[in-house]
Order: structure tokens, then sequence, then C-alpha cells
């Protein structure tokens, strides 16, 4: 494990643990504010994110986005990571392997920003982070607090993109996390 973000990115930079290394353009290592409150983490970076090398900038990051603006959370003051970190090919599903051989990283991030809350978008996230007996239907929207963080489970924007009646849960479960966020840092 490494103490700080510099040293934990320059760890990984060469990674070969898993064969996403053979596809990958960029490594998405994760970005934003390292003493965030909040932390976000999807799934795994698709095209664009693997162009960039920057995690949620594609189209369901934008609209991840305008949540965010509509909602008054500032992307720059969170932290955003994925399970894994090099885009799986045609966006499937990242497998076992590969997550399981990723998650140490994802582990070490979360050690050293330390978020009060963390956001579980979609159900590779939450089955990922939380246990594979967790389904996202029934757990979003409710938070779960493991080990003195609290997680809210809920969709992962790309899902909004081909369900539009999603939106509103979405929205609803990130308006909790801002109440939820303030809330615990007038207790502080
Ligand atoms: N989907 C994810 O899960 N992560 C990204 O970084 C982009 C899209």
């Amino acid at each position: 494990m490494f103490e700080t973000i510099e040293e934990l990115k320059e760890s990984i930079k060469n990674c070969n643990k898993c064969k996403l290394c053979k596809t990958r353009k960029n490594i998405v290592f994760g970005e934003g504010n390292i003493n965030a409150d909040i932390m976000f983490i999807g799934e795994g970076p698709g095209a664009e994110e693997d162009e960039q090398g920057i995690p949620f900038v594609g189209k369901a990051g934008k609209l991840m986005n305008q949540a965010f603006i509509g909602l008054g959370i500032d992307r720059n003051n969170v932290y955003i990571a994925n399970i894994v970190k090099c885009r799986p090919p045609q966006n499937r599903n990242p497998e076992d392997d590969e997550a399981s051989s990723c998650l140490n990283y994802l582990r070490n991030q979360v050690m050293i920003v330390k978020p009060k809350i963390i956001v579980l978008l979609g159900s590779i996230a939450l089955k990922n982070i939380l246990g594979k007996e967790y389904g996202i239907t029934s757990a979003r929207g409710k938070w779960i607090e493991k080990k003195g963080i609290l997680y809210m489970p809920t969709f992962h924007p790309a899902a909004l993109l081909r369900d539009d009646s999603k939106k509103i849960y979405f929205w609803k479960d990130l308006e909790a996390v801002a109440e939820k966020s303030k809330e615990l840092n007038k207790n502080t």
C-alpha cells in the first residue's frame, strides 16, 4: 500500500496484472480532490475515457456532470474512480479476474482519500465492493454503513441513457448524498 496518490499512480503506470493491459490506450487512474468527502466508483473506462485517461468524460460522464451541476455537487471537490482502470474491449463488463487484479489499487485510493461517503455507480461497483449478494434495483437509494464509510448504491449513469425512467432515481440518490454530506460537515 502506498501513502500518497502520486506514489500509487506511479506504481501502476505499467500495470500488466490482467489482460486488459493488452488493449488499453491509457490507464484511467481516477481523478479529483484527494481530501474529498464523497467518492464515486464506476465500473470501468469506456472509449472516450481510454482515449483521454480520465474517468467519466464520455456520454455517461456528461450526464453525471449535469446532475452534479443541478444538485450543487462540485466535480472538482469529489473523487472519481472505477473498479477496473483499463477499458474492457467493446465496453463489456469487467471479468472477475480483472476486477480482482485491480481492486487493491482502488482500496489504496480509498485509504488515501478517506471518503465519508462512497457512491457505487451500478451493479458491477456494488457487487465488487459490497458483495455479490446485492442487486442494484433493490439496494439503490439505501444507505449501507461499513467500517465507518457510508455507501450509497445507485444506477450507473449509462443505464439512464438506455432507460429514461431511471433518471429520477439517480437524481434522488445523489440528492440524498449531497444532503448527507452537508449534514456530516455540520457535525464536525
Ligand atoms: N463508465 C464507467 O463506469 N466509468 C467511466 O469512467 C466511464 C464510464
